[in-house]
């Protein structure tokens, strides 16, 4: 029996409100929640609800996702994160990558196998796309228990301070603490942030209730309704040490780092397959993928079985594009952003249930194909409510002044590069790492230090087979181009190799010294991935070259965006300015 579909009302998280009214100071509580994500059981009957983690301005208020915290361009707020989280995880932590308590243990001098225990789950809070200070970004080592009593190794305190210095945009907040952000993330610790400015206002896009974040994410359950991470189990060789690798029992490791997580159930702001109810007029959506492995192409159908219903791309992570885009189909990595809209009021629209779907692979993009009962689609529209009052929001020809470029030339080059590799217990090993240096983990040394105000451009080299969606923190990065390339399989046979992480070095005039090969002509960006962008997908057998302007100083970070792949091991610090001794 399929899950009944589209009979759930659409949620809007609501707006977080400061603690005094007018002020720039809030308070957000971490902590579970049973929350009613719309599930039945075969028969139709509701289901129990689900025990989630989320946020909320006080302790009776959580929800998944959390409310929406509504900035204004250059209007400083701090926001203070509360960890209200329990002993226990929802799901199986996997102790036998790198998380917090291994953090902890390096940091206080601890060996390997020393039982750490802490007095709730660590959380800290990343806000995506944000313009952030350091020690305000949720740095994955800024992690800190209920209380701040047991911290990370780059610890900076609860009250973190959004300036907001950049331009609106859909931006999302939500938890990255080392080793254990797809899980914290999966059991709902992510909502959105949207930074609006007087140029936005100015357009008169479709507003108030006209204008709908959607988070969009799978998920997996058991039959009674409860959120189920999947775990794999493999028999430990080599008996690593039992402390340190607590999940084993009777040498089986019971194991939640995947090579990819998919679920078949589709959420849309914390509700399965949900519908909403509209007028015939524009409307404004604000997509945001916050699955962990899945990506979406989106398109919906409309009357016409030869055209779907045209999406109005206005905007992406950063902010606005130049122009909207008439697109009929949306392509949307973990992790990205897509502002569109979407006008409903032809008349042949009129009484339709649109039905909003998807059709990528999983991985993407040479996995399997979606299930169209399932994962296949995500949410309806039904244009069934008549129209309130005239719709006077307009989709305008032009959405800026400026260009979303990045000005100025870049000083330096870096050649970067995705690598998949095993680790040592034979699971999947994504990473990143240097032309030179080859494949690096997340502990390894700084190798990306751009000097304070510097301008980059970072060539990033994608020798796996699945497409990576790479983000930055900190800057909003301009796509320059991308360009095949080919590396001869007798590199990686080659005698003087030990092993399989060296990369070829190639020059700066995109000569190999060896046997990458650059093929064709670099590829301007298509005109969606024009503006300003944090995320980007790198497809395989793909360099992309981005390139950002560097002008706070500190430690950041730049990852896959596959929350699997973040948290095992493919995230790399950098360092912004001198590098401390
Ligand atoms: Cu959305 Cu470093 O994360
Ligand atoms: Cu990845």
């Amino acid at each position: 029996v399929t899950h009944p579909k589209f009979v759930n009302e659409l949620p809007f998280p609501e707006v977080l409100q400061p603690i005094t009214e007018g002020g720039n100071y809030y308070k957000v509580y971490i902590k579970p929640v049973t929350q009613d994500l719309g599930l039945v059981d075969p028969f139709g009957n509701p289901l129990n609800e689900t025990m989630v983690w989320g946020y909320g301005h006080n302790e009776n208020s959580i929800s998944y996702p959390g409310p929406t915290i509504e900035a204004y361009k250059n209007h400083t707020i701090q926001v203070e994160w509360v960890n209200d989280l329990p002993k226990e995880h929802l799901f199986a932590i996997d102790k036998s990558i790198h998380w917090a308590a291994t953090d902890y243990r390096m940091a206080n001098g601890l060996e390997e196998g020393a039982m750490v225990e802490f007095n709730g789950i660590p959380t800290v809070t990343h806000l995506h796309g944000g313009h952030t200070d350091a020690d305000s970004d949720g740095h994955p080592e800024s992690w800190y228990t209920p209380g701040s009593e047991s911290t990370g190794s780059n610890y900076f305190g609860e009250v973190y301070e959004y300036d907001n210095s950049q331009e609106a945009a859909t931006l999302w907040y939500h938890d990255h603490v080392i080793g254990i952000t797809r899980l914290n993330v999966y059991a709902g610790l992510a909502g959105f942030y949207l930074l609006r400015d007087d140029h936005e206002e100015s357009l008169n896009l479709p507003k108030g209730k006209f204008e709908v974040p959607l988070v969009i994410q799978d998920r997996v359950f058991d039959t009674n309704g409860q959120l189920v991470y999947p775990t794999e189990t493999f028999t430990v060789s080599d008996e690593p040490d039992e402390s340190y690798h607590s999940e084993i029992t009777d040498g089986v490791i019971y194991n939640s780092i995947l090579p990819e997580m998919f679920g078949d159930f589709i959420l849309v702001n914390g509700k399965a397959w949900p519908k909403l109810d509209v007028q015939p007029r524009k409307y404004r959506l604000r997509l945001l993928n916050g699955s962990d492995s899945r990506f979406y192409d989106l398109f919906l159908p409309g009357t016409n079985p030869n055209q779907n219903v045209t999406f109005y791309q206005i905007g992406s992570d950063g902010g606005l594009l130049e122009a909207p885009l008439m697109k009929d189909r949306i392509l949307i990595g973990p992790g990205e952003r897509i502002d569109v809209i979407i006008d409903f009021s032809a008349p042949e629209l009129w009484g339709q249930s649109l039905i909003l779907k998807n059709r990528a692979r999983s991985p993407f993009p040479f996995g399997e194909t979606v299930d169209p009962r399932t994962s296949g689609q995500v949410m309806a529209f039904n244009v069934i409510i008549p129209l309130a009052e005239d719709d006077t929001s307009i989709i305008p020809i032009s959405l800026r002044n400026d260009s979303p470029t990045v000005s100025g030339n870049s000083s330096e080059t870096r050649q970067l590069v995705l690598f998949e590799e095993e680790d040592e217990y034979g699971r999947l090993l994504p990473s990143l790492g240097t032309a030179e240096k080859g494949a690096l983990g997340f502990l390894d040394d700084i190798t990306e230090n751009p000097e304070y105000g510097a301008t980059e451009t970072w060539e990033i080299f994608n020798t796996t087979p699945d497409a990576h969606p790479i983000h930055l923190h900190l800057v909003h990065f301009q796509v320059v181009n991308t360009q095949k390339f080919n590396i001869k399989k007798s590199y990686f046979g080659k005698e003087d190799s030990d092993d399989d992480n060296d990369f070829p070095n190639i020059n700066s005039n995109g000569e190999s010294n060896y046997s990458v090969q650059l093929l064709g002509q670099p590829k301007p960006p298509a005109a969606e991935n024009a503006g300003r962008k944090d995320t980007f997908i790198v497809y395989p057998g793909e360099v992309a070259r981005v390139k950002a302007f560097f002008d706070k100083e500190g430690e950041y970070v730049w990852h896959c965006h596959i929350l699997s792949h973040e948290d095992h091991d493919m995230m790399r610090p950098f360092y912004v300015g001198d590098l401390p001794e």
